[in-house]
């Protein structure tokens, strides 16, 4: 009889341990953002599917507007005993709405009563410019109070997220969209120092420089959009995107091992080194998410293939984000090893 895996044992997901405190990040967890187009329901049903089939580490935002539905859902797994509070790594994030005095404390007392815990494992601040937009707008939506990444404004905001962590309410703070030459400020000027660094990887956008900056100081990443976020909002698509599930080299490597291409995608990632958060709507695909890093790694002919297949395709461009004045999204990202003002 065909043997069929129904879940994965949480035992058996490789993790990573943080330089800070030694605790240990699973290395597939689950993206929490619907694109747009996942209801609060949808996904906090998939974050209970998740969970059952034995995934561990679960990514929510504020701004992603289901924490409360997912708290639901956990307290309910709690309750039925499927799983305890200290077994599960649950991450948020300040939105960018939240960058004022006061609010980093108001906004964590938020997604505390929202997804019903005492404490977070991580809280990232989201982005480093406290300029929002409305939810599902369109990539020509700017908000007039847009302003560039200025230091001292985000430090700031950075103190109050230190002082979350010193009250015991996040076991770790982090960041989350940053570059080179802000993390360089960053960790001049900080009193403790971000564990975790999220940032969007994939195989067509490995970030080479800023990932091993990260990892030269003990900072953990965590990759978004591992899979190339074939389903993310119009804003974020452009005709000149990749798609990583489709990219020779990885199509090539998933049918040499009988997988399919985002199982591809997740083994580079933990083989290379951090943490990836997957989403999906299918347990089918929920499963072999997690599973994708239980089973055979790939050979290092096929990472070193993968490291060469590296784009440079940024998919999370993040034009909502610019400024008046700006020139355009790249003005976002420091591509000049400068910080634009
Ligand atoms: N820090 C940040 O600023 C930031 C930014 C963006 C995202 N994130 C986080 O990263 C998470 C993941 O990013 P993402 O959702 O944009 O991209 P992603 O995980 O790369 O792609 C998700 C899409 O891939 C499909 N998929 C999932 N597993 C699959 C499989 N095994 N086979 C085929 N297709 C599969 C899913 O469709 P189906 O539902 O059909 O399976 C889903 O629409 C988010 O949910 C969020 O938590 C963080």
């Amino acid at each position: 009889m065909e043997n069929i895996l129904t879940s994965i044992d949480p035992a058996r997901m490789p993790c990573f341990t943080l330089c800070s405190t030694g605790a240990k990040i699973p290395a597939i967890g689950f993206g929490t953002f619907g694109s747009d187009h996942v209801s609060a329901d949808e996904m906090a049903q998939a974050v209970r599917t998740a969970v059952m089939l034995g995934c561990r580490h679960i990514d929510c935002a504020a701004v992603y507007g289901n924490e409360k539905e997912i708290g639901t859902v956990l307290k309910e797994l709690f309750n039925e005993g499927i799983v305890r509070r200290e077994e599960m790594w649950i991450t948020s994030k300040i939105w960018n709405d939240h960058h004022g005095r006061g609010d980093v404390l108001l906004s964590c007392a938020q997604t505390l009563k929202d997804l019903q815990l005492d404490y977070l494992d991580l809280m990232l601040i989201h982005w480093p410019f406290p300029n929002f937009h409305p939810p599902k707008c369109t990539v020509e939506s700017r908000s007039p109070d847009a302003r560039p990444y200025i230091h001292e404004d985000f430090m700031r905001t950075y103190h109050e997220l230190e002082r979350l962590a010193d009250m015991g309410l996040t076991h770790h703070i982090g960041i989350s969209n940053v570059t080179v030459p802000k993390l360089k400020l960053i960790l001049r000027d900080c009193r403790i120092k971000p564990a975790v660094n999220e940032m969007e990887l994939h195989p067509n956008f490995q970030q080479p420089e800023l990932y091993e900056f990260a990892r030269a100081n003990g900072i953990q990443n965590i990759g978004y959009c591992p899979l190339g976020s074939p389903n993310r909002p119009e804003r974020d698509k452009e005709p000149e995107d990749t798609v990583d599930m489709e990219d020779p080299v990885i199509v090539e490597i998933a049918k040499r091992h009988d997988i399919h291409p985002a199982a591809v995608c997740l083994k580079w990632a933990v083989q290379r080194g951090h943490a990836a958060i997957p989403t999906s709507c299918k347990p089918k695909n929920i499963l072999a998410n997690l599973a994708a890093a239980c089973s055979d790694p790939l050979t290092k002919e096929e990472m070193d293939a993968i490291a060469k297949a590296d784009k440079n395709c940024r998919l999370v461009k993040g034009h909502v984000f610019l400024w008046p004045g700006a020139k355009d999204w790249t003005d976002l990202w420091d591509m000049n090893g400068e910080i634009p003002q």
